[in-house]
Parts: structure tokens; C-alpha cells; sequence
């Protein structure tokens, strides 16, 4: 299947484990929780601080319940930004797992005080801060890590690797969707179902879009190696009364004119988290369904079609090979990509702290690029929906360019 690229197949070893804190993640909340769970199962990242909530009261039970130190569980993440920075031992990076709007603020109280940040996505509500955001980790030089963690299952990589050593041939088509049935249940306080996913003034311009959306913005681009250049989106909203989408459905373009779809919808009975991709090339096509990961379907024009288990050997490129943890059989899932992607952001994070040089194209973690282009893409469909699902170009133009280095434009 193409030839192998010549980067080592380990990562390589640290001294320490880095000291992560978190903000959000408290009791009644999401993500946070498995954000710490992949740091502390990739063995790279010791959790000792944390702001884990708005709550007091739930932010310092929480910390308890996380045993992390009394003078490391903070109820303001302003006071852990300025403590942690001054701390001979402080966290070496911040994890932020908060709703949308809060994103841009904590960044910046971290970045001020020399922390690497790893941000969960929509990295913010609008260009406009997302760009501030990113001029300013320019400016840093900090390590910016943002959380497409289903692009770290080693079956995307290995997907990603077969693009890229011409398996499929020239690409060809690009679908991507995302059908999960939670938001058919009203929006509650707490949990999934957060009533802050459907305020604007929390969660953006877009639901949906935002939320699952720019997962298949990100996954699509990052299997086929290529940038989104426009979108064509039609906005819906089926489930219960809300000021936003909870489904839609796009025509997008890639890089050189390939076409694609995206298709989501947040209120699609029987429904759990039915996130897929399909690539055709010319002479192939592949496809990866994150409900089981460990299978790649690889399908050659008039030939019979293979299907490709996580696990070492037999067509496995060394990208996925270097997530691989248990031998073929024993289940590997989304907490292990989510590890796979920490390991990335220790090694990233370790190399700029000790100066160490990285392998080009070893590391292949969302930087804060990919999370740019995230709400980049919000604001054309966005916009493309309501001009009536005209063309608008999901790409960033002029200065900002310079800014770029993301992923899947190594
Ligand atoms: P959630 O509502 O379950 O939890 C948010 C947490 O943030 C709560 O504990 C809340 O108290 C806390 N919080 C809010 N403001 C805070 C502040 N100023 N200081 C400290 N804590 C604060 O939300 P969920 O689902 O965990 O989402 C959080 C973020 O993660 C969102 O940006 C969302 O889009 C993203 N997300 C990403 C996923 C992924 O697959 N990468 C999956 C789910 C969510």
C-alpha cells in the first residue's frame, strides 16, 4: 500500500511527566473529565490543578474528588493562571473544557503567564477572537493544542496515511456526517444537554454546526491531507423550539476543486454518535466509522474489498502503528484516542521546553490553525445559510495566512 515515511516509529521518551491543570470538568460536566482521563492514560501527564468549575461549591469538591492538593484547586481559573505561573513546580500546561465563549478569556490568562494551552473546540465564538487568539500564540510561542480527538484513533491515521502514499489515487469525493439523537431531549442544566449549546451568547452563531460540525470540518480535511476552500449550507431545526440548528446539511469544496458533503443532525432518532467518513480516489475508497474504530474499510476499484483491524503488520502504517497499546482483538476506543492525542501534546510541549528538535510531520495533533479554521467554517455556514445556501469561501484570506501552521498542511 505505498511506501512508509522514514519518521521514527516511537516517540520520544521524557524525563518527567508535565504537570496539567484544568478549567471545567467538575461534577455534572462533560468533557473535562475525559480530557484528564486521556492525559493520565497516556502516562505522559500528572493532573495537579484545577478550576473545574463556575460553581465554588462544585469546583472545590471536585478538586477533592480528584485528590488533587488543597492549594492546587482554585475557584477563579484567574487566580490558578497567576498561582500555577509562579509556582517553581507549576502546571506546564492548561486544558480548557468550558463552554465556547469562556474559551478565548482562560487562554489568554494562561498564555500571559507562559503555560502551553490545549483548548477544546470551537476555540472561540467568532474569527475576530480566534485570529487574537492565534497572533497571540504567535507572539508566545507556546505550544496550542486543540481537541479533534477523533482524528487521533489509529485508524484515522492509518486512513490519513493511505491518502497520503496514494492508495485511493487521486482524491475524488469527500463525505463526511455526523447523526446523534441526544438534543431531541429539551436542554437541561448540566451534562450534554447543556442549555449554554443553544444560547448564542455562549455557544456562537450555530449549534450543530459548532458542535459536531466542525468535528467533520476537521476530520475531512485532516484525512485528505487538504484544506476546505467553500461550503453551501442549509440550516434546520427539527427537535425541540431553539434559537439555533440542530441540523444541517452542506456541500463543501476541497483544495483543487475536489467536492464533498457534510451532513449532521443532533436530532436524528435512534442515533448515538453515527460519526463517518467516506474518501473515494480514483482507484479506491476508504471509510472509518467512529462507532467502530478499529476497522478501516479500504474498497479497490473491481477488486474485492479489505478490511483493515487496528493492530501491527498486514498494510499497517507506522502512523497508526504508534497508537496501537493492546494487540488486535482486545478493543481500543475514543479514550484511547483521546490518550493518543495527549501524548502528542506532552511530546510537543516537552520539545519546546527542553529545545528539543522533532522529526518533521512526527506530530499530527489539531494545532490552534485547525481550531481557526474550525469557526472559520462556523461563520460560512453560517452565512452561507442564510443567504439563502449561496457559495461562501471557508477560507482565511490575507495577513492572517501567515499565522498558519496546521496539521494537515505539513
Ligand atoms: P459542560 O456544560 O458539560 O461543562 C462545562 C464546565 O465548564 C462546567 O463544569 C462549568 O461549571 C465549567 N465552567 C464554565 N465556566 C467556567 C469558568 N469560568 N471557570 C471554571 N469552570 C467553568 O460542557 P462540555 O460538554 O464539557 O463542553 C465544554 C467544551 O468542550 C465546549 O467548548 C464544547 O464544545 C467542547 N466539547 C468538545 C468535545 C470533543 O469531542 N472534543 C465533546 C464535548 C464538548
Amino acid at each position: 500500500m505505498g511506501a512508509e515515511t522514514t519518521i521514527p516509529l516511537d516517540f520520544p521518551r521524557q524525563t518527567r511527566r508535565l504537570r496539567l491543570g484544568i478549567v471545567g470538568g467538575g461534577e455534572g460536566s462533560f468533557i473535562g473529565k475525559v480530557h484528564a482521563r486521556g492525559a493520565r492514560l497516556s502516562n505522559r501527564w500528572t493532573v495537579v490543578a484545577g478550576a473545574l468549575s463556575s460553581r465554588p461549591a462544585v469546583a472545590l469538591q471536585s478538586g477533592q474528588d480528584w485528590f488533587l492538593d488543597d492549594d492546587r484547586i482554585y475557584t477563579d481559573y484567574r487566580e490558578m493562571a497567576a498561582q500555577e505561573g509562579s509556582r517553581p513546580d507549576g502546571i506546564d500546561a492548561v486544558s480548557i473544557a468550558t463552554p465556547n465563549n469562556t474559551h478565548f478569556d482562560i487562554a489568554c490568562a494562561f498564555m500571559e503567564q507562559g503555560i502551553d494551552v490545549i483548548c477544546d473546540k470551537p476555540l472561540t465564538t467568532n474569527l475576530e477572537s480566534a485570529l487574537e487568539l492565534a497572533r497571540r500564540q504567535k507572539a508566545s510561542g507556546l505550544v496550542f493544542g486543540v481537541t479533534y480527538a477523533y482524528a487521533a484513533n489509529a485508524m484515522v491515521r492509518q486512513a490519513r496515511e493511505m491518502v497520503r502514499n496514494g492508495s485511493l489515487g487521486a482524491l475524488k469525493q469527500i463525505h463526511v456526517e455526523y447523526f446523534q439523537e441526544w438534543a431531541l431531549t429539551p436542554p437541561a442544566e448540566g451534562g450534554a444537554g447543556a442549555q449554554w449549546r443553544v444560547k448564542p451568547e455562549q455557544v456562537g452563531e450555530a449549534f450543530a454546526t459548532g458542535d459536531i460540525g466542525t468535528h467533520c470540518h476537521h476530520l475531512g480535511s485532516f484525512v485528505a491531507g487538504l484544506p476546505m476552500t467553500s461550503v453551501k449550507a442549509e440550516f434546520h431545526t427539527l427537535g425541540p423550539d431553539k434559537p439555533l440548528e440542530d441540523t444541517a446539511f452542506m456541500h463543501v469544496r476541497y483544495q483543487g476543486g475536489i467536492p464533498g458533503t457534510i451532513m449532521i443532525s443532533q436530532v436524528a432518532a435512534g442515533t448515538h454518535c453515527g460519526f463517518r467518513i467516506r474518501v473515494f480516489g480514483e482507484k479506491a475508497s476508504l471509510e472509518w466509522n467512529q462507532e467502530e474504530p478499529e476497522y478501516l474499510h479500504f474498497r479497490p476499484f473491481a477488486e474485492p474489498a479489505r478490511l483493515l483491524t487496528r493492530g501491527e503488520g498486514a498494510g499497517i502504517g507506522q502512523h497508526a502503528a504508534r497508537f496501537v497499546h493492546m494487540p488486535r482483538g482486545h478493543p481500543e476506543a475514543l479514550s484511547d484516542a483521546w490518550a493518543n492525542l495527549y501524548e502528542e501534546f506532552a511530546v510537543a510541549i516537552n520539545a519546546r521546553r527542553t529545545g528539543a528538535d522533532l522529526p518533521q510531520g512526527l506530530l499530527e495533533y489539531p494545532t490552534i490553525w485547525d481550531g481557526v479554521l474550525g469557526v472559520k467554517f462556523i461563520q460560512a455556514a453560517v452565512q452561507s445559510h442564510r443567504l439563502d445556501a449561496a457559495w461562501v469561501s471557508c477560507e482565511v484570506d490575507g495577513d492572517a495566512k501567515r499565522l498558519a501552521t496546521s496539521c494537515f498542511m505539513q
